[in-house]
């Protein structure tokens, strides 16, 4: 009986086979030693004084670790003829041997896989489940102000706080272990808030943005800001710049157009995910630099309900860069002229 090779296994013999000569040759030779790399292969610089027996797992190695065919970096008819992906995974070999070379005493750590994973371009920051990074472009795509007028007249221009109350799920601060405990959050416009639940207290004036008694500045507060933002007219659009329209996406099955921008005061690029049929924001993902890699992390708002001629979302979720979420859950949510300034003041 004869079994049919896999495709790859066939590939495997079809590159051997350019070199049987070679291997015969140097066996014949009865040489001690076994045969190197460039004296069995045509085109070898990086394995150089590597056994010739090596190859050939180093190639699996490399197609595991990437997911690829040999083809992916070789010409199917000549294994020795250079392709750019052949010339780059050169320069990855001599990458890897450095590393392990300065930073693990020549241990075989770091490796292929280390970095792709199964992957042809590794992911350099992580990104929470469900999110996608890259979308895919829309052929006549619309304006990025179109697409926020959408929204704004679609939420209302009703200007009364809106009190929303619920549960609030999130990490336990000490044991980080899920809890679900009532929360109170009450939106102003001019970006005050506050988000009141358990032991938690967090909020803006407009100006100062507090936890408890501590204000904060830089990242922590850009955190909950973004956790507060109205979009709501100028609110929560209006320190954006450079918009475009990134292309389009899905949330669950329905279909979002997606705008890009960047907020200079957070020094941040924002992805406004626009719902395509009625125009409300459903998500905003938030990347964040930082010298050594990005920091991505989304709001995702669901269960527009209509309170007092605004639109507000029952549902909201933020979802930080390693995949934690404090999903707040509102049950009830009301218009609330008589909200002061006072219940926006640091420290609650
Ligand atoms: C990620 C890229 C990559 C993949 C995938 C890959 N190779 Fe290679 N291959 C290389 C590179 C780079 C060299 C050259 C090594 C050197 O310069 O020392 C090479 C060299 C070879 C050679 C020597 C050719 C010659 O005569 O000079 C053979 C044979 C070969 N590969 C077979 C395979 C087979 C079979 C597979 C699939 C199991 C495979 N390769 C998968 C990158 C790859
Ligand atoms: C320290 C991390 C790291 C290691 C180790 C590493 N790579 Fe890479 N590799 C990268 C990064 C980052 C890129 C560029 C990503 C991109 O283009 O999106 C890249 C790109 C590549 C590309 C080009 C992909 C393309 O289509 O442009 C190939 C091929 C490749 N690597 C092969 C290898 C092979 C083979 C090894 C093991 C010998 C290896 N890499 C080891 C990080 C690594």
């Amino acid at each position: 009986m004869t079994v049919m090779p896999s495709v790859p296994t066939r590939i495997l013999f079809l590159a051997l086979s350019a070199t049987p000569v070679l291997f015969v040759a140097s066996q014949q030779g009865g040489e001690a030693q076994a045969p190197l790399a460039e004296q069995v292969f045509k085109k070898i610089e990086v394995f150089k004084g590597v056994p010739a027996s090596d190859l050939m797992p180093a190639m699996q190695f490399m197609a595991a670790s990437m997911k690829m065919e040999c083809t992916g970096c070789h010409d199917a008819k000549d294994f020795s003829a250079d392709t750019r992906a052949k010339e780059t995974s050169r320069k990855m070999v001599l990458m890897q041997r450095d590393i392990n070379a300065k930073y693990f005493n020549n241990r075989l750590e770091v490796t292929c896989n280390s970095c792709h994973n199964g992957q042809e371009h590794p992911a350099a920051a992580p990104i929470p489940n469900g999110i996608a990074m890259r979308h895919p472009r829309l052929d006549s795509p619309p304006k990025p102000d179109e697409l926020i007028a959408k929204h704004n007249a679609t939420v209302g221009t009703a200007t009364a706080a809106i009190v929303r109350s619920g549960n609030l799920t999130a990490p336990n601060d000490v044991t980080h272990k899920a809890e679900t405990l009532p929360l109170v959050f009450i939106q102003a416009t001019g970006g005050k808030f506050t988000i009141v639940s358990g032991e938690r207290k967090a909020g803006s004036d407009g100006q100062a943005t507090w936890y408890g008694p501590n204000p904060m500045v830089d990242e922590p507060a850009a955190v909950f800001n973004r956790m507060g933002r109205a979009w709501r007219g100028d609110d929560g659009f209006a320190g954006l710049v450079g918009m475009s329209v990134a292309g389009k996406d899905v949330i669950g099955k329905t279909e979002v157009i997606v705008v890009r921008a960047s907020r200079p005061s957070t020094k941040s690029t924002e992805e406004l995910y626009f719902d395509k049929k009625s125009g409300l924001l459903l998500r905003m993902v938030n990347i964040r630099r930082s010298t050594i890699g990005t920091v991505i992390s989304s709001m995702d708002y669901a269960n527009y309900k209509n309170v007092g001629g605004a639109r507000v979302p029952m549902k909201v979720t933020a979802t930080f860069a390693g995949g934690e979420q404090w999903i707040m859950d509102f049950k009830s949510a009301k218009a609330d002229s008589a909200v002061t300034d006072s219940a926006f003041k640091v420290g609650g």
